[in-house]
């Protein structure tokens, strides 16, 4: 939700700028704006619309200054307007401002500073911020104590002393050239430490291609930031010493080469990402899995008569299947919740209950908020998370990162089965704590292992899947089906087609269906059925059956051992045989490509989605 970059060193700030904002244009696109220090004055540039619009605009202004903030936008307060996008400025010009986040108090405050005179141009609660700031910088005694620096970064932490809400924030003036001033609550901000530079951003994508040394802010923390070095400190005036962070993903990752959309290229990464989230993670007879970052002991497990799993979107998805992995194989009680209700219920958990958050970018303000509740309640939380450093894997107190490098596409793809592959590899470790056998944990492991190259084998299919696609791309209502560890797979195949596609799709158990959806089917309806071996299959079939007597067009996904009665699918889809454990995966990988080559066929802007961004910090 809102991406901010922010540069001070040697070199032109708005090209940097605009390269960094074009790595997270992910996080919001309605409008964009950058403003630089220059001519001893503030150049704004600003206009709905994508980072293009504004480079273009950009491009017909002489921008040289070398001190600069710049912001992409997910409207929150206000439509999207040229107004509305960022940066704001103070109604005195002292102060620019690009924020990341929801200030929840800003209407008492704006009518504060209306009596005091300021104006606003906005109906932003950011522009409040930057009023707000300049009023406390006006009221700073002339000379500031500890020089002019000093100054400017006082008016921003009286400033922020009184909000209440979340933010990340970047802030200029033009009386204090070479100087940005940096905070956050709430809402990510990193701090890029270059050679005689520094950058601010929202997320590391936009700083790795100048450096790879990079410091994560803690909520309550500022930074003041020039070409020479910066100082970090606590909004009660406590001084931080910085730990400098490598990060170890290069700039290549996030580009899309040869692909035309990030998202495809993320589905074809997955065998790869599958291969990273198992890495050293076997035990050495091959029959367990480990996970030294969850720092605890057997002992410790032996203890837990509970998970708890909260997550929000497609990471709640995988959480369902932990659940199912879980509790059929270590016979382990889960609960799964979606972490915006988690917080907010006040839920009664076992005493001896062990949580568990999972976030693909570590910075969801739900999930966050989860996690936190938990922790106040005296809880151990573990995170299963992607990004490396993100506030939830700080957060936690121990944890699984996956390794599936930076997923930059809206829709989560490579993030997700990367999930699921570690649900299964924590329920093999834990079912081996109990009453898994070695001969089955053997078993269960080369099942395991196997699943980069089934996956694989799935990804050969991209061509027939894309020819289903485009004669199932003029249907407006889809349902996707499936029964135990493949019924979220039908949640995550509804909520992928709908994300990118904008059409009406909904998962449901497959025996479910008769008792309402089977309302919605018709020949203008097709049905997607996740289909599954074993006891199910029989069932499976008969809801099949149901479908088609109602003249209702199916697409079945079916493991390649069994055979459907001929007639019954109107398309089939084939998986590779393979572990149980396994087939979650398998099985998301053929409603990942049939969602994407539909969004395609229907022109649709699969790695931007109207309404969407990656990353949703706020509430
Ligand atoms: O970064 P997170 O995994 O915490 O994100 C959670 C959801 O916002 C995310 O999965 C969302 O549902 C995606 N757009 C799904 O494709």
């Amino acid at each position: 939700m809102c991406g901010i970059v922010g540069y001070v060193g040697r070199q032109k700030a708005a090209a940097i700028m605009l390269e960094g904002l074009k790595r997270l244009e992910y996080r919001g696109y309605d409008s964009a704006g950058l403003a630089v220090l220059q001519n001893n004055g503030l150049t704004l540039v600003k206009c709905i619309g994508r980072v293009a619009a504004l480079a273009k605009l950009a491009s017909g202004k002489k921008l040289t200054g070398t001190c600069g903030i710049s912001h992409t936008r997910w409207a929150t307060h206000g439509g999207v307007t040229d107004a509305n996008a960022h940066p704001h400025v103070s109604s005195d010009g002292q102060i620019a401002l690009v924020h990341n986040g929801v200030i929840e108090n800003y209407v008492h405050m704006k009518r504060f500073l209306l009596e005091k005179g300021y104006t606003f141009k906005s109906e932003t609660d950011t522009e409040v911020l930057a009023n707000l700031i300049a009023y406390h910088y006006a009221k700073q005694p002339e000379p500031a104590v500890n020089g002019e620096g000093s100054r400017f970064l006082e008016a921003v932490r009286k400033t922020l002393l009184h909000v209440e809400g979340t933010y990340g924030i970047a802030v200029l003036s033009p009386a204090h050239p070479g100087e940005l001033v940096a905070a956050r609550k709430g809402s990510p901000l990193i701090l890029g430490v270059g050679d005689h530079e520094h950058l601010i951003a929202s997320d590391v994508s936009a700083l790795v291609s100048r450096t790879q040394n990079v410091v994560y802010l803690k909520d309550g923390e500022l930074v003041h930031v020039t070409p020479a070095g910066f100082t970090l400190s606590t909004l009660d005036l406590a001084d931080v010493s910085p730990v400098i962070d490598q990060v170890t993903w290069s700039v290549d990752e996030a580009e899309l080469g040869e692909h035309p959309h990030f998202m495809r290229k993320e589905i074809f990464e997955q065998p790869l990402a599958l291969e990273n989230a198992m890495r050293g993670r076997f035990s050495a007879d091959g029959s367990s899995a480990n996970f030294g970052g969850l720092n605890l002991t057997p002992a410790d497990f032996r203890t837990i008569d509970r998970f708890v799993f909260t997550s929000c979107g497609t990471g709640w998805h995988a959480c369902l299947v932990a659940e199912h992995l879980i509790e059929r194989f270590a016979r382990i009680p889960v609960e799964v919740d979606y972490a915006s209700e988690f917080r907010y219920r006040n839920a009664p958990l076992d005493r001896d209950a062990l949580f568990f958050v999972i976030s693909q970018s570590g910075e969801t303000i739900d999930t966050l908020a989860a996690l936190r509740e938990a922790k106040r309640k005296g809880y151990k939380c573990m995170a299963i998370c992607n990004v490396v450093g993100s506030t939830i894997a700080r957060e936690a107190d121990g944890g699984i990162y996956q390794h599936a490098g930076p997923e930059i596409g809206v829709a989560s793809t490579k993030a997700f089965t990367s999930q699921l592959l570690i649900a299964a590899m924590f329920a093999l470790y834990v079912a081996r704590m109990r009453d898994m056998s070695f001969a089955d944990g053997v078993e269960y492991v080369a099942g395991l292992k196997a699943v980069p190259d089934l996956a694989r084998r799935v990804l050969e299919q991209a061509p027939h899947i894309q020819q289903i696609a485009l004669r199932y791309a003029k249907y407006n209502d889809f349902l996707f089906l499936g029964r135990l560890s493949l019924f979220p797979i039908a949640l995550e195949g509804a909520l992928k087609l709908k994300e990118i596609s904008y059409i009406h799709a909904e998962g449901y158990p497959a025996a479910e269906m008769k008792h309402g959806p089977i309302a919605l089917i018709s020949d203008q309806c097709p049905s997607v059925f996740l289909v599954p071996k074993g006891e199910l299959f029989n069932k499976v079939l008969s809801s099949m059956q149901e479908i088609k007597a109602r003249k209702g067009l199916i697409i079945a996904i079916v493991p390649e051992c069994l055979d459907l009665p001929e007639g019954l699918a109107d398309e089939v889809i084939t998986i590779p045989d393979c572990h149980e454990a396994a087939l979650p995966v398998l099985a998301t990988i053929p409603v990942q490509l049939l969602s994407y080559y539909i969004a395609v066929a229907r022109g649709c802007d699969v790695d931007k989605p109207r309404n969407l961004a990656k990353s949703v910090t706020v509430e």
